[in-house]
């Protein structure tokens, strides 16, 4: 059961960081020196995806244009004999055909994101990588793709109980090493009503059946097609499944998700972490 095709759906407005998102994808934006899709697109291939399918929208240009050759700057890094940044450039271009581009006419919610990529899709599973999680250490879709065995499945993490209003939330029915079996699945539940606190992070594994319920159109949690509710219509035909990945996950959606992830993964870096964390220690911390 080889999953080798990955849809990242990067159609979302990215209100929340307005005003730098107003004419920049959400999705470009850096952590450190690399933007957001690009650590998604590197685990993907980590994962052993081959075919890397973007569902876009309106001002998402500087996506495609991130995973193209640039002729000009590359000539120019030639001519300036700095062969570390052109390896750097050209390292990061897929083999021909191997990308492709769908454009999501309305942000209509992530179900719908999905719906869009159909006719990139034979009959097979599908990842599905939302770029806004971002996950330091052991890449979670490797982790997810070497277990699943069909059906559908998740990635999943406990969150605070306060924040269950802001994940796609899981009942969980036993567990097994890494793995969580799930019985049911509900979108944006109040605390007071969550059944669990595991909550679905931006991995997932999603089969052919999932396409058709999608294809049904209904509007869920915040007038939105969620893909959601058509991985809990799924639930009494396929296996559904939870991961709980090893990795640390920011989410950088957010402000101070983002943030933290700049200065993490800053903190990872050999040329970066030691001066780092002393201006952390000596400036920042003595404060107060
Ligand atoms: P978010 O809920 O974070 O929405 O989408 P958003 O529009 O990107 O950001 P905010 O909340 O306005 O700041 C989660 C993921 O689903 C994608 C987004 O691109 C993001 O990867 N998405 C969401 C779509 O592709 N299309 C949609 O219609 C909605």
């Amino acid at each position: 059961m080889k999953v080798k095709k990955a849809i990242f759906p990067v159609g979302g407005l990215g209100t929340r960081f307005l005003p730098a998102t107003k004419a920049l994808p959400k999705e470009m934006l850096p952590i450190v020196d690399k933007p957001l899709i690009q650590y998604a697109v590197e685990e993907a291939v980590a994962a052993g995806i081959e075919e890397f399918i973007f569902v876009t929208g309106r001002n998402k240009t500087a996506i495609e244009d991130h995973f193209d050759h640039s002729t000009e700057l590359e000539t120019t890094l030639v001519a300036r004999g700095k062969l570390e940044a052109l390896n750097l450039v050209q390292g990061m271009i897929h083999s021909p055909g191997s990308v492709s581009y769908v454009r999501q006419q309305e942000a209509a919610g992530l179900g719908h994101a999905i719906w869009c990529a159909r006719h990139q899709i034979a009959n097979e599973p599908v990842a599905i990588l939302l770029a806004d999680d971002l996950i330091l250490g052991a890449p979670a879709l490797r982790e997810m793709v070497d277990a699943y065995q069909g059906g559908n499945m998740v990635a999943v993490m406990n969150v605070p109980a306060d924040e269950t209003g802001s994940y796609g939330i899981i009942t969980p029915q036993g567990e097994a090493g890494q793995l969580v079996k799930i019985a049911d699945i509900v979108e944006k539940p109040a605390p007071e009503v969550a059944p669990s606190t595991l909550a679905v992070v931006g991995r997932y594994i999603i089969e052919p059946g999932v396409f058709e319920k999608l294809a049904e159109g209904n509007k869920g949690a915040g007038g939105e097609i969620q893909l959601t509710d058509s991985l809990a219509a799924r639930i009494p035909d396929v296996p559904f499944m939870g991961l709980r990945f090893s990795g640390e996950r920011f989410d950088c959606g957010s402000k101070l998700g983002f943030l933290k992830a700049n200065i993490a993964f800053a903190r990872s870096r050999p040329e970066l972490g030691t001066e780092l964390d002393k201006w952390l220690t000596d400036t920042v911390l003595n404060r107060g």
